[in-house]
Formats: structure tokens, C-alpha cells, sequence
């Protein structure tokens, strides 16, 4: 049995959807009622990170676990390296990030994921790190403006980043999951080219069959709109990291989707267009 956590989110989802469709699958969830009806593919144990209880319930019989956590303040990725390895999980595959092994990324997140990554070594459990670059679905913030007023809102416009399809990155950790011989290796993802926030503007145009306004953002603005959403050292993280992708540090492209997978990666034109409704008002996510 293969457990997947994070299926509310962007790659945990695409992991359990695409384990599903070949086998069973179990998920634990916090919020199983966030999992809609695919929550009736899986066998969902409902629990957070902290509840060991349910954590041991889910692990019960399990070979494998996809890791997803995202809290800068909770200790969860120990949590749940402790319980895997009492458990006697044989392979535990974590969704870190591509900024890990750049030296010059020293952003609280990147920090963090650094020590998420140590402790999973120092579990014992055998592991495998799916580093992604910048998710394509991050655009899905710029929903709403895009409804109101035809306008994306965002910093650096010109800045390249080789974003990656989340479906992608879930077809690497799926491939890590059920394949052989990838315990001990760390897998960098990216999309199949570096792109700004101006030409995916023109891209989701194309896709929406509409003009959009690519407007960018100063510094200062962005930090009051991310604040409002996160506490401040997560806010400046993402002011950190928006700056190195400024300076050009987030534009490499590497082949591990073909590698793994035997299939090219998708560029951001074909996952704008696979996600034109959830900008037009049809698709309330
Ligand atoms: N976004 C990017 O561009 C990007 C790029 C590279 C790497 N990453 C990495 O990918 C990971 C996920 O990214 P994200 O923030 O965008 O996440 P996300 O897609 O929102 O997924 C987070 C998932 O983890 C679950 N979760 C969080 N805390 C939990 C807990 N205590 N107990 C049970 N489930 C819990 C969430 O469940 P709920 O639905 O209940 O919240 C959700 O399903 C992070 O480690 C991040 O560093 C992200």
C-alpha cells in the first residue's frame, strides 16, 4: 500500500489521482472533505500531521509514503519521518524544492526544506527528494484579477523561470513510488522552458480567448498583498526568492520529467489552456 499526503494540494493530488488509476491508495487528509468525490478513489484516514494516532492508522501496512508538508512553524516532516520509520515504511519520497541545492538560496523556506531533507536522512527510513522549480499553478492567484479587470498583478514581469506543470512533478514522485533503484537520489524538476510573468500572461490571453493587461508590481506593493496572506518571515521569503528569480537565478531547465517518465515536459500554453475555466468564473477554485 502506498500512502499520499498534501492530495488537497497542487502535486499530492496528480500523486494520488495517478496512483489510483493502477492501484489502491491511501490518503490522510486533515481536511478529507477538501478531497471532493475523488476522496471515494482512495482509502482516506482523516488527520493532521501532529496527530500521531491517525498517523500510525495510516501507516498501518504501508511500503511507500509521498510526503507534502508547508508549515514554516510545525515540525511535521519529523512527525512523520519518526512514525514511517516505526512503521517500518521501506521508502519515504518527500516534495522538496529545487532551491536546496543552490547554494546562493538562503531564504527562510529554502532553510527549512534544508532541514526538512536532513532530518528525513536521519530517520532511517530509505528516501527520495523531488526538488521542483516554481509550480505553474501559482497563476491560479491571478484568478481574480484576471475576472474583475482583465489584469495580472505581479513582480518582476521580465523575470524567466523554467515553472513546472504540478502534473509533471506528480508523474516524477509516481515514478519514484513505484519504480526501483531511485533510494538515496534527489530529482531536480522543471518545466521545458524558462518563461516571465509577461509571456504567460500573453499565453493564459491566448488560452482565455481574451486581452489581458500584464501590470507589474513594485516591491513594496507585493509585500502588502503578500501580507495579507502570510506572516511576515514567510512574506519575505517570497520577496527573497521573487528577487533571485530577478537575478535570473530560477531559468534552468533540466530534462528529469523525460528522464523519468519517458515524456516531455508540458510548457505553461498547454497547462494554461487544460486550466482556461478555473480563470473565467466556470471553475471557483
Ligand atoms: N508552490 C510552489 O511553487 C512550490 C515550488 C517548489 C516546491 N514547493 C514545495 O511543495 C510543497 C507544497 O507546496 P504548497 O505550499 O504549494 O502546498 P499545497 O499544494 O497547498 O499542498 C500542501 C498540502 O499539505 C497538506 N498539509 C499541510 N499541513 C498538513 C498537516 N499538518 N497535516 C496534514 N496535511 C497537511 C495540505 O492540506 P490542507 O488542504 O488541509 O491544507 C495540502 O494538501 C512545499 O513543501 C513547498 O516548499 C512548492
Amino acid at each position: 500500500m502506498i500512502l499520499v499526503t498534501g492530495a488537497t494540494g497542487a502535486v499530492g493530488r496528480e500523486v494520488a489521482a495517478q496512483l489510483a488509476a493502477a492501484g489502491p491508495v491511501r490518503i490522510l487528509a486533515r481536511r478529507p472533505e477538501r478531497l471532493g468525490a475523488f476522496g471515494n478513489r482512495a482509502e482516506v484516514v482523516a488527520g493532521a500531521y501532529a496527530d500521531r494516532q491517525a498517523l500510525d492508522r495510516a501507516l498501518r501496512g504501508v511500503t511507500s509514503v509521498f510526503l507534502v508538508t508547508n508549515s514554516p512553524t510545525e515540525p511535521d516532516d519529523e512527525r512523520v519521518a519518526a512514525a514511517a520509520a516505526e512503521a517500518g515504511v521501506r521508502h519515504l519520497v518527500k516534495l522538496s524544492m529545487m532551491a536546496v541545492e543552490e547554494p546562493d538560496a538562503s531564504d527562510l523556506i529554502t532553510r527549512l526544506q534544508r532541514e526538512n531533507e536532513r532530518t528525513i536522512r536521519e530517520s532511517g527510513v530509505p528516501w527520495t527528494f523531488v526538488r521542483p522549480r516554481t509550480f505553474m499553478s501559482n497563476t491560479l492567484s491571478w484568478a481574480a484579477g484576471i475576472r474583475s479587470d482583465g489584469v495580472v498583478r505581479a513582480l518582476h514581469g521580465d523575470a524567466p523561470v523554467a515553472c513546472v506543470d504540478p502534473r509533471d512533478v506528480a508523474a516524477v514522485a509516481v515514478a519514484a513510488l513505484t519504480g526501483t533503484g531511485h533510494e538515496g537520489r534527489a530529482y531536480a524538476v522543471s518545466g521545458p522552458e524558462a518563461i516571465t510573468a509577461r509571456e504567460q500572461t500573453a499565453q493564459l490571453s491566448r488560452a482565455l480567448g481574451r486581452p489581458l493587461r500584464f501590470e507589474e508590481l513594485g516591491v513594496a506593493a507585493a509585500r502588502t498583498a503578500l501580507l495579507a496572506k502570510y506572516p511576515r518571515p514567510v512574506a519575505e521569503a517570497f520577496l527573497e526568492s521573487a528577487e533571485r528569480q530577478r537575478a535570473g537565478a530560477k531559468a534552468g531547465v533540466v530534462s528529469t520529467v523525460r528522464q523519468l517518465t519517458g515524456r516531455s515536459a508540458r510548457p505553461y500554453s498547454v497547462w494554461s489552456a487544460d486550466h482556461a475555466d478555473a480563470f473565467t468564473g466556470r471553475d471557483d477554485r
